[in-house]
């Protein structure tokens, strides 16, 4: 039931402070500060890490890629599941395919895990059905438990997938002895300051609703962002597509002036998303280029972040967080401004047209 809520998508974009604690809970352990330990894959031997999905799925899976590297120095590949399966992938001994899913059952991605399980890797698989195909076939499965996402936009299994992979990311790093005690406790904490974060965000919204009052008007939109905000600039213009039907494209900040500043006008709303991490600069750096030739952009930004020095820009502040967790956090004025700009132009947010909430055939 929606309860006080017009659409199951605003309603579980409102559960997520809970949904994310519920999983996070899963594999870490707050008490102790440390992460729990996970028996059934052993992340000392895997030497890389195949991730494969689709969709929203995909993103959370290249916002995973980044952590697993970091803290865990294991190579990591995201790949989307309709081309890794087609493709005679050449993996290395060693490596550990994930599959992510919300609903366990998208075909393309239960190919390619039923695949790799025949070649004889290790596999697993992220899932928010905990029944569903791809947890029966995967060796191990490593739950989400944003428990059941009816819009078809996804939202809830989204921030559980990426806190669920964090979390596999930080045990792999613990696992092999590359994070040390201290940070342990410190990312642990971190990631637990989310549901918070994410509660605080949900409250301001006002800001947000102005700027999708605008975007409704429009006929395009870029997305901005650098490191794990690439991969959210990609979910964001899905999220805004899929239920506002506006063409919206994300793109790694620093791959403007290689083509996509040409699409730069006053008409076409660039969202750039900037926390305060070690790359801030430089995505400040490229919004003066988009406000230097006309383009409104909008900078969704902590609290006490600077704006980029002479250029006009709309800020959109959020509390300011660790960058560990600040995927987290920033998917939920990604989410509010496409569901806000879906409400504004009257599409049918919960059933987007053309589209079905689980993709069973090929
Ligand atoms: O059930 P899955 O997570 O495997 O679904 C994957 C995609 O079909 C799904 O994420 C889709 O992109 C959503 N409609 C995005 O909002």
């Amino acid at each position: 039931e929606k309860g006080e809520y017009r659409h199951f998508m605003e309603k579980e974009i409102h559960e997520q402070p809970d949904s994310v604690q519920h999983t996070l809970s899963a594999y870490l352990d707050l008490v102790a500060q440390k992460v729990k330990p996970q028996d059934a894959i052993d992340l000392t031997k895997v030497s890389r890490i195949q991730i494969v999905a689709c969709g929203t799925a995909f993103y959370a899976g290249e916002i995973a890629r980044y952590a697993f590297e970091r803290l865990a120095g294991v190579p990591c590949d995201v790949e989307i599941a309709s081309e890794f399966r087609y493709r005679s992938p050449a993996l290395t001994p060693g490596t550990l395919v994930v599959a992510v899913s919300q609903s366990g059952e998208t075909a393309d991605t239960l190919a390619s895990l039923t695949w790799c399980k025949a070649q004889g890797f290790d596999t697993a698989a992220v899932v928010n059905v905990h029944t569903s195909s791809m947890a029966r076939e995967a060796a191990a499965m490593w739950p989400t438990w944003a428990g059941p996402e009816i819009g078809v936009a996804s939202t809830k299994a989204f921030t559980a997938q990426v806190a669920a992979l964090l979390s596999l990311a930080l045990a792999a790093g613990v696992a092999r002895g590359r994070v040390a005690p201290d940070e342990e406790a410190r990312l642990v904490k971190a990631l637990f300051e989310a549901p918070r974060l994410i509660a605080e965000t949900l409250q301001a919204d006002d800001d947000l609703k102005a700027v999708a009052h605008d975007l409704s008007k429009a006929s395009d939109v870029l997305f901005l962002g650098r490191g794990v905000m690439y991969p959210l600039a990609m979910e964001g213009a899905l999220k805004l597509k899929e239920i506002s039907y506006i063409h919206a494209e994300g793109y790694a900040a620093g791959e403007l002036k290689h083509g996509p500043i040409a699409l730069v006008d006053e008409e076409t709303p660039v969202i750039a998303l900037a926390p305060m991490d070690e790359v801030f600069e430089k995505t400040a750096s490229n919004l003066q280029e988009v406000a230097a030739r006309g383009g409104p952009v909008v900078m969704i930004t902590a609290k006490g972040a600077p704006s980029p020095h002479g250029a006009a820009v709309r800020r959109v502040e959020i509390p300011a967080c660790d960058p560990f967790i600040a995927p987290l956090v920033y998917a939920v004025p990604v989410q509010l401004l496409a569901y806000y700009t879906a409400v504004e132009k009257g599409t049918d947010v919960d059933q987007p047209r053309n589209l079905a909430k689980s993709v069973t055939v090929e």
